[in-house]
């Protein structure tokens, strides 16, 4: 758990742990397994998941099936992103699944509070997630529950969008606030934009295109991770 107020007062920065966590949605999923693998090899800390509902976000993904399917043939921690409106109704589809980690919005219909507990109760670390245009203090009631927090840098629902700096901030703010927590960022993570969401504090980065449209995605998560170290 995040002790964030200690590090804050003491003035202590740590240095973070760089995570590459692919996103799964650009990828083949065809030859899920093969994919999988490159992540594998490339050294990928964790595997993004990302489960849409059609309603929460204008799109339809993969659902528990699909990562249970997965988890049997891939060893690296997986990173399940719920963009669904009523998360609290599935988080013991996606624990049985083989979640590690589960990031749900604060935006949805689903109490933050009883799902934060339910994921936890479920042995299952808890994330929130916010939207670019919901404030950061939308997650301070739960952050001594949280082992992450999901800043996203698009609007949810699509792969291949464009990196939005305005969320920036949030970080900035954030990790002022916790130190040691992992701060995620997720949407048009590339070369470039890691660079700039790392420098504003993040630490864990998700990136589908930037990975999955590369000639060569074990090369693409090294350089990411390279690039993220500012
Ligand atoms: C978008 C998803 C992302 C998406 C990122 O709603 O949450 O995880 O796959 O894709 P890129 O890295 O292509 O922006
Ligand atoms: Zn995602």
């Amino acid at each position: 758990m995040p002790d964030c107020e200690v590090g804050e007062k003491k003035g202590v920065k740590r240095f973070m742990d760089i995570k590459i966590s692919p996103s799964m949605l650009a990828s083949n999923y065809a030859r899920l397994e093969e994919e999988l693998k490159k992540c594998e090899n490339g050294g990928a800390e964790l595997i993004h998941l990302d489960v849409m509902d059609g309603h929460f976000v204008p799109n339809i993904s993969i659902g528990a099936p699909v990562i249970k399917a997965m988890k049997r043939v891939c060893n690296v921690p997986f990173d399940v992103h719920l963009m669904i409106s009523n998360p609290y109704d599935y988080i013991e589809d996606f624990v049985d699944a083989g979640a590690d980690i589960i990031s749900f919005h604060t935006e949805c219909d689903s109490d933050t509070e009883k799902t934060v507990d339910k994921i936890i109760s479920l042995g299952c670390k808890a994330s929130l997630a916010v939207k670019p245009n919901t404030p950061i203090s939308e997650v301070y009631p739960y952050l001594d529950k949280l082992s992450m927090v999901l800043v996203m840098t698009v609007e949810p629902g699509f792969g291949g969008q464009s990196f939005m700096e305005s969320t920036m901030p949030k970080i900035v703010e954030l990790r002022a606030k916790c130190p040691d927590l992992d701060i995620q960022v997720d949407g048009g993570i590339n070369n470039e934009t890691v660079k700039i969401a790392g420098k504003a504090g993040a630490n864990v980065f998700v990136a589908g295109s930037a990975v999955f449209n590369s000639e060569n995605p074990e090369k693409a998560i090294i350089t990411l991770k390279n690039n993220a170290r500012v």
